[in-house]
């Protein structure tokens, strides 16, 4: 089987009503990263960085997977398929995909702050200041944020370097390490990049732009993919 490996970042939940970090109404509109989404927040302002992940993990038990996330798991019938994703929420597994690799998180996790090894499932939206881990330490959202270093770049590299089709949906590709995954796709391999400001990224060879949404986008080429494997 080809190995099919997938990219994606806020704009393939966007249709599920998630919203995105940098379109007109995305969330680093009514946020500052730096109070929300960083280790400086969260020794300054705990409190608010926690209900900042309260809300986004509100919502995501109140979100349903779309038809983009669908389509995707269609690939597996007839591909070795890898899902790499930048959204910390369950999207990709509720639907149905099988290996989900994920690069900045998960917001229904919570993880120890003595020692990053202990981390814990959430079943329920809110994590609040008091509630520890079984070392007694304050637990935290599972989240990379900014200035933190991306554990699972590594594994990430080494899975995209080995596709042979690569399908990029709902990025921005402005925030790395995770934008620089591209350069490490083979130049023979397909890329196709389904996003409505999709951009020609400079210097990548057999890069096919889809300027469509997701829930428009992937089942088409879903369909193109099955047939021709
Ligand atoms: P961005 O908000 O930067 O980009 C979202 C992309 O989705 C844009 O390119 C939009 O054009 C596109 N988009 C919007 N609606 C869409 C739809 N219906 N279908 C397909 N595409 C659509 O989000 P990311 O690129 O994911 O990191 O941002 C990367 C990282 O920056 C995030 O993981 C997050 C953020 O800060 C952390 O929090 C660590």
């Amino acid at each position: 089987m080809k190995k099919l490996v997938i990219l994606t970042g806020a704009g393939i939940s966007a249709e599920s009503g998630v919203k995105t970090f940098r379109d007109s109404d995305g969330l680093w509109k009514n946020y500052r990263i730096e109070e929300v989404a960083s280790p400086v927040a969260w020794q300054n302002n705990p409190e608010m960085v926690l209900e900042f992940y309260n809300q986004r993990r509100k919502q995501l038990f109140e979100v349903k997977p779309n038809a983009g996330h669908i389509a995707l798991v269609r690939l597996e019938e007839k591909y070795n398929v890898q899902i790499i994703t930048q959204n910390v929420d369950d999207l990709h597994e509720r639907a149905g995909s099988s290996n989900v690799l994920h690069l900045h998180g998960e917001l229904k996790k919570a993880r120890s702050t003595v020692d990053p090894n202990l981390i814990y499932s959430l079943d329920h939206w809110e994590l609040k200041m008091g509630d520890k881990c079984e070392k007694g330490s304050q637990l935290r959202p599972h989240i990379v944020w900014f200035g933190e270093t991306v554990e699972m770049i590594n594994p990430a590299v080494e899975i995209i370097s080995g596709a042979d089709i690569v399908i990029v949906v709902g990025t921005s590709m402005v925030v790395y390490p995770a934008a620089g995954l591209i350069n490490y796709v083979r130049d023979e391999s397909a890329k196709y990049y389904i996003d409505p400001k999709a951009f020609q990224v400079h210097g990548i060879a057999n890069l096919e732009m889809i300027r469509k949404k997701a829930g428009e986008g992937v089942p088409p080429l879903v369909d193109q993919l099955l047939k021709q494997a």
